[in-house]
């Protein structure tokens, strides 16, 4: 059988400790990643035992306590603290969610807390999404026409917004695309499902009128087609929205035309 081994500097080396202070009652062991391009070497798994008394409820709070009052070298993003800007997606016990919505109790025993899966990182809990912001300006997300404008407002009606609310609600986390295996292989030529969630919300907007060339920049057997349905990015999404139904419905669409 065959056996594969990871190149030295990518494994995951034990790291520093902190003790949680004297007299704290509620404690919590979080496990993170770190890595600094300036230190380089191996990345480390640092643990912080953290007094809950201390900080409030969610993992973001802890991360916030731990880098004002344990050790201010932890990196990580974060800006709304209300699950809005998508700034603070990483991986927590194993599941790509955001730290600010992902509350503390939820999690049994030491909480691991790791960057994005498969992309790479600018310094500890940061992911580089470089990439993915320019597979974002390629299906050119902004309204298309061609047609004068009008003296007000392009209107919509109840219904044909409605068929753009959910693709409208995604906040561009990236916790879909990084748990998509499909994209861990092949991310640099397919778009994966935050991606194409939103060509999809272009797609169909009642008053765009671009569509058929944004189809025509989707037809291609890895910008679209490299989704095989496996269904984690509807799985993992913070915000509850379903990528793969759009991608599925973006497929159709491809069909329909050729009919
Ligand atoms: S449904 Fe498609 S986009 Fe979603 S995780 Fe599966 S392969 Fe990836
Ligand atoms: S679909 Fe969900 S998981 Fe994917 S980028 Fe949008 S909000 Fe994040
Ligand atoms: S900080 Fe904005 S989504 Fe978590």
């Amino acid at each position: 059988m065959a056996e594969f081994t990871l190149p030295q500097n990518s494994k995951v080396v034990d790291g520093n400790h902190f003790e949680a202070p004297e007299g704290a009652k509620r404690v919590k062991r979080f496990v993170i990643y770190r890595w600094s391009p300036e230190k380089g070497g191996n990345p480390r798994r640092d643990t912080y035992d953290v007094d809950l008394d201390r900080c409030g409820p969610m993992v973001l709070d802890a991360l916030i306590h731990i880098k004002n009052d344990v050790d201010g070298t932890l990196t990580f993003r974060r800006s709304c603290r209300e699950g809005i800007c998508g700034s603070c997606a990483m991986n927590i016990d194993g599941t790509n969610t955001l730290a600010c919505t992902k509350p503390i109790a939820d999690m049994a025993g030491e909480a691991k807390v790791y960057p994005l899966p498969h992309m790479p990182v600018v310094k500890d809990l940061v992911p580089d999404l470089t990439h993915a912001y320019a597979q974002l300006a390629s299906i050119e997300p902004y309204l298309k026409t061609e047609s004068p404008a009008p003296s007000r407002e392009r209107l919509q009606s109840p219904e044909e917004q409605a068929l753009i609310d959910e693709a409208s609600s995604c906040i561009l986390c990236f916790c879909c695309s990084t748990s998509c295996p499909s994209y861990w292989w092949n991310g640099d030529r397919f778009l994966g499902p935050a991606i194409l969630l939103m060509a999809y919300r272009w797609i169909a907007d009642s008053r765009d009128e671009a569509t058929g060339e944004r189809l025509d920049q989707l037809e291609d057997p890895f910008r679209l087609y490299r989704c095989h349905t496996i269904m984690n990015c509807t799985r993992t999404c913070p915000k509850g929205l379903n990528p793969a139904r759009a991608i599925a419905e973006i497929k159709k669409l491809m069909v329909a035309r050729t009919a």
